[in-house]
């Protein structure tokens, strides 16, 4: 018999969220109405990258990103779609995206609005004309005591430790949902014929070592050193076994493999990019959180992810996120921070 039929209970994603909420005393509901947002956005999401070859949605907008980034139309819609989809939530004050240089105030400003929404809406755009897995990235922030609507920056810069709730999406062979709330890592796979999503992948742990390295080899002799080194022990064989790679260049379908699979993804800082590609707020810290809960772990080759004080909505960090083994023989190769340079690593010459 099939999972999720017959005597396996079948349980949708809006059942779980508000199982979970229950162990929060005094919960009112409305964070799992808050969520609903983002499981509905992801299927209108879903829908559109399902159906992209065959309607006017690929390719480039003619607009470029904060970041000088070309956006791609499929960007431009999840955008959207997520807003709207967060927008008329009484109890999310603040939206943040990876496609809006400022942060969104809600226009309902209400007093008891509670939390700020972070997200990036399509990760992996380079993949999306050429029918490769994408995904969403969001994470959850409280608001922070006496911050208001005229200083939204403060519900946001706040160290990953402080997240509600993270989670990702990946539009892959089949649309996935994993989301922690800091109570375990869960995963629900949307079941197109009913469109729900249900149960799929419990309480998530990762293998305490994997078998793939993920990193844009291509950079390579333009990593730190320590980077190197680690790379040459997993390909040799040191880590108790030779490693393979496997690199998509859609941070959420390299990660969801890592999460399910063990081993380490990694975007390094590079000679000429010290601080990496990826952004810390809605890319590096719900990933993060996620590899927790999971059993892993992630850092920026200097400090844990989740404890670094963001200045900058948009700001970029190295990622180094995986596995218990492959992570604690990456701390053992970093070098520490001098005192006087704050240098940390060394690039070859
Ligand atoms: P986005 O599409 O949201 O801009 O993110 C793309 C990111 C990330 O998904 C991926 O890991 C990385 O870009 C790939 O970058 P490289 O092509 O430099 O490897
Ligand atoms: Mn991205
Ligand atoms: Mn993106």
């Amino acid at each position: 018999m099939e999972k999720g039929q017959g005597e396996t209970p079948l349980i949708t994603i809006a059942q779980h969220i508000l199982q979970e909420q229950r162990r929060f005393p005094g919960a009112t509901g409305e964070f799992s109405f808050l969520l609903s947002g983002i499981t509905l956005a992801a299927k209108q999401i879903q829908a559109k990258v399902r159906r992209a070859g065959l309607t006017d949605i690929l390719g480039d907008q003619d607009s470029a990103n904060v970041h000088g980034e070309v956006q791609q139309k499929l960007d431009l819609y999840s955008n959207e779609v997520l807003l709207r989809a967060l927008s008329f939530r009484e109890s999310v004050g603040i939206l943040a995206s990876e496609e809006n240089e400022h942060p969104a105030i809600m226009p309902h400003k209400s007093p008891v609005a509670k939390y700020a929404v972070v997200f990036d809406p399509l990760d992996g755009s380079s993949n999306i004309d050429v029918n490769v897995s994408v995904g969403t990235t969001f994470s959850i922030l409280r608001r922070p005591e006496g911050a208001d609507f005229d200083d939204p920056a403060r519900w946001v810069l706040q160290p990953g430790r402080r997240q509600m709730a993270a989670g990702y999406v990946v539009y892959g062979s089949s649309t996935v949902m994993v989301y922690t709330v800091g109570n375990g890592v869960h995963g629900f796979t949307l079941d197109p014929a009913v469109g729900a999503f249900v149960l799929s992948h419990e309480n998530i742990k990762m293998p305490d070592q994997g078998k793939y390295y993920s990193v844009n080899e291509a950079y390579r002799d333009n990593f730190p050193d320590e980077y190197i080194t680690f790379l040459n022990e997993l390909r040799s064989g040191e880590l108790n076994h030779p490693y393979a790679s496997r690199y998509i260049g859609s941070m959420v379908a390299d990660f969801h493999r890592t999460l399910l699979r063990g081993g380490v993804f990694m975007y390094p800082p590079t000679r000429d990019f010290a601080q990496g590609k990826l952004r810390l707020l809605y890319e590096a810290n719900p990933i993060a959180m996620l590899a927790e809960q999971a059993g892993g772990s992630a850092t920026d080759g200097r400090q844990r992810i989740l404890d670094i004080q963001p200045e900058d909505i948009h700001q970029r960090t190295p990622l180094i996120v995986g596995s218990r083994v492959e992570m604690q023989r990456f701390a053992e190769l970093l070098v520490p921070a001098s005192p006087d340079t704050g240098q940390g690593m060394a690039f070859p010459p």
